[in-house]
């Protein structure tokens, strides 16, 4: 059992991604959010955040229970991916957004300002890059900056990264809006 992991802030693109890249390398896709749900995982509603919260432990057993039932490669997309154990997983990409088009971008999704700011936020400080690295090794984690691509070019940058082993550039939008003296415009108060 091999898994790729397609990781990243709300917006920046997995959804879209994953159905792309599992058309190009015929691969089965799975949305941890669709399986949380599937398996009641989803215990209460965050009011304030509009959200679903995920009973942990259920959606481990969910994802143990795939893995159990589907044989070879398969895409795994979403948030929580860190939950995935980690001995499965073949290579995780996290998709990275400037958090300037990110911002936009969730807007026009309608989100309140308050979930817009939260996200962008997580974006600048690079929480899903932090979960991924705590997770699974150093080599095979890889973010790609999708800013000014597709999500086909995206898809075709993970095939090229998956065939050459592995590409462990690492973003860091901190401290480019740092030195660009406009960091304190995409962090909340
Ligand atoms: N590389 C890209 N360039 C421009 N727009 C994109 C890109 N990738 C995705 N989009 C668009 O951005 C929006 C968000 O994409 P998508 O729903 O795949 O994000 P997501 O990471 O799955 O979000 P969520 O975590 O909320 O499920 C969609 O409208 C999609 O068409
Ligand atoms: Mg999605």
């Amino acid at each position: 059992m091999t898994v790729i992991v397609i990781g990243g802030t709300p917006g920046t693109g997995k959804t879209e991604v994953a159905r792309v890249l599992g058309s190009l390398l015929s691969v089965e896709v799975f949305s941890l959010g669709q399986l949380a749900d599937d398996a009641g995982c989803v215990k209460a509603i965050d009011k304030a955040r509009n959200t679903g919260v995920v009973d942990e432990d259920c959606l481990v057993d969910a994802i143990i229970s795939l893995l159990e039932k589907k044989k070879g490669r398969l895409i795994i997309e979403g948030h929580y991916i860190d939950l995935i154990p980690s001995k499965e997983v073949e290579h995780a990409f996290i998709l990275r957004t400037h958090p300037q088009v990110l911002r936009e971008r969730l807007k026009q999704r309608g989100y309140s300002e308050a979930k817009v700011a939260e996200n962008v936020e997580a974006e600048v400080i690079g929480v899903c890059q932090m979960d991924a690295l705590d997770a699974f090794d150093e080599e095979i984690v890889s973010e790609i900056d999708t800013t000014s691509l597709s999500p086909r070019e995206t898809a075709n940058k993970i095939v090229e990264i998956l065939n050459s082993g592995g590409d462990q550039n690492r973003i860091d939008w901190m401290e480019m809006l740092e030195q660009e003296g406009r960091l304190d415009d995409f962090l909340r108060e």
